[in-house]
């Protein structure tokens, strides 16, 4: 099956309602940035923004916190001592593969947020056979957006393996996750639990650059934030991640060059250009 069509998920992109308020559409905790790495929460956090949710924090495992001053909006604090179930949570951009950071991972497992893992939250998982039963035994809605390397280390395979089967890559995480499992790279695979799968179809190699996968991370929390049931907020986060670069390209700003900061303002326009 193939994501060519917005009916896949278009009757969940609802008009904002004239009397709503920034805690009608949700907040988002992106959880990452060891030292050094604060471009990847950061830009996932961006996108969140960028993409509707009410409130965006930006928290981070390590000392000196960050700020962004070119999107003062975000709220960056340290992850120890924010309750994580008060927000939707996005964990794994710039994470590290610190103590600290499989804490962090330990803690939003455990809580009954919505949580999209990612990056080094795969990585951390992949290692940890305790946080993996943990996850698969989650209530809350849980999204992976590994890439193909991640899904491998995920699947204790070669990244080969996963490459000559993406589809079924794919289905076999969601269904030992119990997640909605998101499977980048050209044609992005999205599976859910009950073995339905679909391959997108927007997209282009403009996106091969580094930050790309992050932005996606925050898109999808902060539709997940807005209410949207895990299978559509996955696939209309990818469907729109893929439009967005494709319209730059169209424009000329692309394929060569084009930044993932570029990607942000587009999804915010494919996004209300759909609504
Ligand atoms: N065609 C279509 N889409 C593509 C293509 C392509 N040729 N190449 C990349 N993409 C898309 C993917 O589908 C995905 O949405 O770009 C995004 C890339 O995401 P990641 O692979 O996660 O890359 P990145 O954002 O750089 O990740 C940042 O986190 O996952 C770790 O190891 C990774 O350190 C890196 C960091
Ligand atoms: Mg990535």
């Amino acid at each position: 099956l193939h994501l060519n069509d917005v009916k896949f998920f278009s009757r969940h992109l609802r008009a904002r309602r004239q009397n709503s308020h920034k805690g009608s559409y949700g907040d988002v905790a992106v959880i990452g940035g060891a030292r050094g790495m604060s471009g990847a929460p950061l830009l996932a956090a961006r996108a969140a923004l960028n993409s509707g949710a009410g409130r965006v924090y930006a928290l981070f495992a390590e000392d000196p916190l960050p700020c962004d001053s070119g999107q003062p909006e975000l709220m960056c604090r340290a992850a120890d001592g924010f309750d994580l179930n008060r927000a939707t949570l996005v964990i794994g951009p710039g994470l590290g593969a610190s103590d600290h950071a499989t804490a962090l991972l330990t803690r939003a497992i455990a809580c009954d947020s919505a949580l999209l893992a990612d990056a080094d939250a795969l990585n951390l998982l992949a290692a940890d056979p305790g946080l993996q039963s943990a996850l698969a035994k989650r209530h809350a809605a849980v999204v992976l957006t590994p890439h193909p390397r991640e899904a491998a280390r995920l699947l204790g395979v070669g990244s080969g393996a996963v490459q000559a089967d993406r589809v079924g890559a794919a289905r076999s995480l969601a269904a030992r996750f119990q997640a909605c499992v998101v499977l980048k790279g050209s044609g992005t695979v999205i599976a859910a639990p009950n073995g339905d799968a679909v391959v997108n179809t927007t997209g282009n190699p403009a996106l091969a650059t580094a930050g790309t996968g992050d932005v996606l991370a925050g898109l999808c929390g902060s539709l997940l934030a807005q209410g949207w049931p895990q299978w559509e907020a996955a696939l209309a986060a990818v469907w729109l991640h893929g439009m967005a670069a494709d319209v730059l390209v169209t424009d000329g700003a692309g394929p060569i060059g084009l930044t993932a900061s570029e990607l942000i303002p587009a999804i915010r326009v494919a996004l209300n250009r759909m609504v």
